[in-house]
């Protein structure tokens, strides 16, 4: 199994809790991490094709198959769309969607050949609806969502079978790690707004879920025999937002979600 960025967060949680489980893991971390003993890292950014492919082989060499991939590194970008500059708008897609597409094309050779084979991709919650100010971020996760509903249709006469993960909030680094830009000088309102809705954005992630939660439903997920296509892992609340956003009509859907960010 393979599982990219577990130097912290969902990544961290699932590879420690299912190597204790048994099962063979290997996960990527950029920078030297830490991480639990029966898990093999690679040292490895996702936008690195060939570094991708060259890990792949050393797992086939030393397996002889990689039967599961999760596709959890990713990262976030917040701030009103105009400001984000260029190269952290094509970081992010990068990152979050075409760091998925090279892992997903190192592993398919292996799984096609077994005619077996299982892939998560870790989408959000962002991936099913707009967020104000993540504009970049609901984007890259909406990409993951088009690709990943294609995919699974493709990959189904090889007994492939493909997941989408939506988390809701939880509390791990992402908060942290989240690149914001402000407008500095150039609208005192609009640089406001993001402010106030960044507080929230960062109160709902700060009061989130804990990722070990995470570690335990994918355990479930990978080992369940009759899997769903898609798992929207949140609050009642936000799994109450995925279905209003597929019932109700845009401009009263966009109401409700103005009102929880506070965006007159
Ligand atoms: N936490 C949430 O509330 C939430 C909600 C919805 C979806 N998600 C999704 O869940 C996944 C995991 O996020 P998390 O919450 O666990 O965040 P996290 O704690 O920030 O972990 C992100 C992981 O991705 C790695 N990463 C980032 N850019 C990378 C790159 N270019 N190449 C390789 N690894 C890279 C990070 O490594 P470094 O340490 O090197 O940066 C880290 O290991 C992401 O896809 C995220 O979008 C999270």
């Amino acid at each position: 199994m393979l599982i990219t960025g577990i130097s912290s967060g969902f990544g961290k949680h699932i590879a420690s809790f299912l190597a204790e489980k048994g099962f063979s893991v290997y996960g990527t971390c950029r920078k030297k991490c830490e991480h639990h003993a029966k898990v093999k890292v690679f040292e490895l950014d996702v936008n690195d094709k060939e570094a991708i492919n060259r890990a792949v082989q050393d797992i086939l060499i030393a397996e002889g198959k990689i039967d599961i991939l999760i596709n959890n590194a990713g990262m976030h970008v917040g701030g009103p769309s105009e400001v984000v500059p260029d190269d952290d708008i094509h970081l992010i897609m990068q990152t979050n969607f075409t760091g998925f597409v090279h892992t997903i094309k190192a592993v398919l050779p292996a799984m096609k050949g077994k005619k077996a084979g299982l892939i998560l991709n870790f989408s959000s919650i962002g991936g099913l609806m707009g967020l104000p100010f993540q504009g970049y971020y609901s984007a890259s996760k909406f990409a993951v969502e088009g690709f990943s509903s294609a995919l699974r249709m493709e990959l189904r006469p090889f007994n492939i079978k493909v997941v989408v993960i939506n988390p809701g909030d939880f509390h791990t680094n992402n908060t942290l790690n989240r690149r914001n830009y402000f407008v500095s000088g150039l609208d005192e309102d609009y640089e406001q707004q993001f402010r106030d809705s960044l507080r929230i954005i960062e109160s709902d992630e700060r009061g989130g879920w804990d990722p070990q939660t995470m570690a335990q439903k994918i355990y479930k997920i990978i080992t369940s025999k009759n899997r769903s296509y898609r798992y929207v892992i949140a609050s009642f609340e936000q799994k109450l937002a995925v279905l209003l956003k597929r019932i109700l009509p845009d401009v009263l859907f966009d109401a409700i979600l103005r009102s929880h960010y506070g965006i007159k």
